[in-house]
């Protein structure tokens, strides 16, 4: 155990984000278009997946290399049957000075009412819950199998009631899709849910390979702030985390916070802290890498926990990955990359 392991750029190892499943009932066109994730694609056999013993030996040893904070992604993480049972298992960590971890998922929360009380009994400690509008006939064309407004609301209120609280709401916002669902998004949420809900604006990414992205389907987080300030005046708050996505801000008059994570215009890679582990144990370093180190072929294989502690340690010491960073600055994606990996299955 050592707190001091930092890769190339001297970024420590903080966040550990893991996708335990590569399906979604949902079809957002920014994520799994239906005309890609359609009846013949392949998802993972289930012998592919990582087992709940598997995933919480490779988390204690990725804390043990310093992580503290574990995101459970997918897909849809709660497809995987009985998350419960694997949070209760992560929730049993502790870090070398003996702290919990800070345990949370990020979620549709198609499954989320029937689910929050057990996944909070269990041990996670928060969720962020994605919707991208108000309107139901907006977000129907987004989440592309008719799923309805409601029941998000529901699985929010369920999150909350059962101390899930306070929770994030994520909207990536798409130019000309659901640019006008942002103003009725910031008023509901800071008007009915009393600062227990912060609510944040996710620029649109060129994450993936099948997701069509366009630069004029993005909207600035900067026009976005100004559009939200003419009615909602706005003042900026401190960082609650290093590393952390989003930038925040209060609302002049008190009454909740919102939260920009602008990864096309302002990419956050100078203290980016996040390693992701894939539905089949490969270890990615960048959201936007195309190869993965392969850590399951290291447990199925026999190594020791040691042997593994050092594979995770020499992976993230050679750390150099800044994608955003670099398509910021107008250099492309390196050409030595292969295809991007799908965010389904590396877990955003
Ligand atoms: P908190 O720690 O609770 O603030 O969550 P988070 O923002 O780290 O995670 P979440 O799953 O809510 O992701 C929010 C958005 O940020 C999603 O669109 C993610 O794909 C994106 N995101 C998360 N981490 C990174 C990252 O390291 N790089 C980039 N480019 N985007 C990221
Ligand atoms: N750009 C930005 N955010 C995305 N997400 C999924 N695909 C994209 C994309 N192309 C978001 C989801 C979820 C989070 C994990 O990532 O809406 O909130
Ligand atoms: Fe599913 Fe989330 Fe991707 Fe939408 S963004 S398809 S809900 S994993
Ligand atoms: Fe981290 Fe890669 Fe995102 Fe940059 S683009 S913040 S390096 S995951």
């Amino acid at each position: 155990a050592n707190g001091l392991l930092a890769d190339r750029r001297g970024r420590p190892l903080h966040d550990l984000r893991i996708s335990v499943t590569d399906r979604c009932n949902f079809r957002c066109s920014y994520c799994m278009p239906k005309e890609v994730f359609d009846k013949h694609h392949e998802f993972l056999p289930h012998g592919e997946l990582l087992s709940f013993e598997e995933i919480t030996r490779t988390a204690r040893l990725f804390v043990a290399q310093g992580v503290r904070k574990l995101r459970l992604t997918g897909g849809e993480p709660l497809l995987r049957k009985n998350l419960e049972v694997l949070v209760g298992m992560l929730a049993a960590l502790r870090t070398a000075d003996g702290e919990p971890l800070d345990i949370t998922l990020t979620t549709n929360a198609s499954l989320l009412a029937r689910k929050a009380a057990a996944l909070q009994a269990a041990g996670l400690r928060r969720v962020t819950v994605s919707l991208d509008a108000l309107d139901d006939a907006v977000f129907k064309r987004m989440n592309d199998v008719d799923f309805p407004v409601a029941e998000v609301l529901r699985g929010i209120d369920a999150a909350l009631a059962a101390g899930l609280a306070p929770l994030k709401v994520n909207m990536v916002v798409k130019r000309g899709t659901n640019d006008h669902q942002v103003l009725p998004m910031a008023r509901h949420f800071r008007e009915h849910y009393d600062g227990q809900v912060a609510l944040r604006f996710i620029e649109y990414m060129d994450v993936g390979a099948t997701n069509g992205w366009r630069m004029d389907e993005v909207l600035p987080s900067q026009e976005l702030r100004a559009l939200i300030e003419r009615e909602l005046p706005l003042v900026p708050l401190a960082a609650s985390a290093p590393g952390e996505t989003a930038q925040r801000f209060g609302y002049r008059d008190g009454r909740g916070e919102i939260g920009f994570i602008s990864s096309v215009t302002q990419a956050f890679c100078g203290d980016c802290n996040r390693a992701r582990l894939s539905t089949e144990g490969r270890l990615y370093l960048c959201l936007f890498a195309s190869h993965g180190h392969d850590l399951r072929a290291l447990l199925r294989g026999g190594a020791s926990d040691a042997e593994i502690e050092a594979a995770i340690g020499a992976v993230w010491s050679g750390r150099d990955d800044r994608y955003s960073e670099l398509r910021g600055s107008g250099q492309a994606a390196p050409a030595a990359s292969g295809r991007r990996v799908e965010m389904s299955y590396i877990g955003g």
